[in-house]
């Protein structure tokens, strides 16, 4: 099942590159509004609650979309709904850079934010369902690796328009190549062959696998295909009420509750500003660790592509929530140290830099990866855009009230918080989480669903 010839992986490869544009949206949509509104609050004389409202926009957005992006793949197909998220980026970016109100601005936002949602949901199911078991890991986590560039170029446009005045208008409008790029690519990639297996389209299904495998595997894959389907046809399931699917989905949704809640947004969105609590002095220069904080993100997120098909997806997982233990506990103990004064700089940077690299290694791509890999082909979509939903969600409220707790109990206690969130994780992926590695989606869904 996992042979292919050069030139089927170089399709599967091309097909998986293109969809990741999505994934670069949303890493620089979602990170360029700590940039962009230095500016915007000038313009529009924005009070610190408009201030907020612009900035979770986009998150709120990203909720709606993934809401919608599981009905929407199952009854439309996954490439289509792609598509149709590319063509709003494009739209809701132009709106978005010419607004000429806060209403506009924020009403842009939230439709970028759909645009996200949708594409965060569907562009690592599409990748996993056209990939094959033995790089399978590789080829998803270039979605992963295409939001960490997304951030980085987000964190550089910030950094190069911290020594002048910033042009908003354009930090928007260039998000609209990457989606044109996006729509016009995605036009010419073949339909997920499992979607089209589940619409009881197998010649298609067929015709399709005839460019992403070579010809001797591809009756036993449409075979494997529509056995798990037969499971299950006359039976139309409802998510939230069978038990099997259940217990996967709960899975899933703790997954995502955890990439959250151990506190990746905060160092995201908030590095520059914790930076400055560390005694940096310089808003420059407190952009530039950030920039170190994205190149760091996006190293170790290809360090995890190489391992991932080899050590798997739980031993990759448990190490990196090891290592965010560390920083995260590190970054406590030195906020505590008032003797550390004059080296807080360098010791939060080291200690920010080791939990990048450890979520980026592990929990960063891994959250999706699984996401893709757990759920039946009959119910894909709809137990992923739960999962999304709640990922998207929980990133709105750690956003949201990152600064009001460091208020309440400083900001090494939300560090100890952070750590003990952690640890707890550690717990649960251990007892809970299953090894998917070099298993066909439908290998994995009758280990876990059918037994
Ligand atoms: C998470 C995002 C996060 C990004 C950082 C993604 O896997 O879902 O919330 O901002 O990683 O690289």
């Amino acid at each position: 099942m996992s042979h292919t010839t050069g030139s089927h992986r170089r399709f599967i490869y091309l097909a998986t590159i293109i969809t990741a544009v999505g994934g670069m949206l949303f890493g620089y949509d979602t990170g360029i509004i700590s940039s962009a509104i230095l500016y915007l609050k000038e313009q529009f004389h924005m009070s610190p609650i408009l201030e907020e409202a612009v900035v979770s926009a986009v998150l709120i957005g990203a909720v709606l979309g993934a809401a919608v992006s599981g009905y929407l793949a199952d009854q439309y197909g996954r490439r289509r709904v792609i598509i149709i998220s590319a063509i709003i980026f494009i739209l809701s970016s132009i709106e978005t850079a010419f607004a000429g109100s806060v209403v506009q601005l924020i009403i842009g936002r939230i439709i970028v934010g759909i645009a996200i949602g949708l594409a965060s949901c569907i562009a690592p199911l599409y990748i996993s369902e056209i990939s094959i078991p033995k790089i399978r890991g590789k080829l998803v986590g270039f979605n992963q690796l295409a939001i960490t560039i997304g951030i980085l170029i987000a964190y550089l446009v910030g950094f190069g328009f911290s020594y002048e005045v910033g042009n908003w208008h354009w930090m928007f409008l260039t998000a609209i190549i990457p989606a044109a790029l996006l729509g016009v690519g995605m036009f010419f990639m073949p339909r997920s062959p499992r979607w089209l297996m589940k619409q009881g389209k197998p010649d298609q299904a067929k015709l399709v696998l005839e460019k992403l495998r070579p010809q001797s595997v591809i009756q036993s894959e449409i075979e494997n295909i529509q056995a798990t389907l037969c499971s299950e046809e006359n039976n139309k399931i409802n998510i939230f009420t069978n038990p099997k699917v259940k217990a996967v989905l709960i899975i899933g949704a703790l997954l995502s509750i955890i990439q959250q809640v151990t506190g990746i947004n905060v160092i995201i969105y908030y590095s520059a500003t914790i930076f400055k609590m560390a005694h940096v002095h310089s808003d420059s220069h407190a952009i530039l660790s950030s920039v170190y904080v994205g190149i760091v993100n996006v190293f170790f997120t290809i360090v995890s592509m190489m391992l991932v098909d080899h050590w798997g997806r739980r031993k990759l997982l448990l190490t990196s929530l090891y290592g965010m233990i560390i920083g995260l506990v590190l970054m406590a103990v030195f906020f505590m140290l008032p003797q550390l004064s004059s080296a807080l700089d360098i010791l939060v940077l080291v200690s920010v830099l080791i939990y990048i690299a450890a979520f980026a290694v592990g929990l960063g791509p891994i959250f999706w990866l699984l996401t893709a890999e757990l759920f039946p082909l009959e119910v894909r979509g709809r137990c992923m855009s739960v999962v999304v939903v709640l990922n998207w969600l929980f990133n709105l409220i750690l956003g949201l009230s990152f600064l009001s707790i460091v208020d309440a109990i400083s900001a090494a206690g939300c560090f100890w918080l952070l750590a003990g969130l952690s640890i707890l994780s550690v717990i649960y992926v251990y007892k809970r989480v299953p090894e998917t590695k070099g298993k066909t989606l439908e290998e994995i869904q009758n280990e876990l669903i059918l037994h």
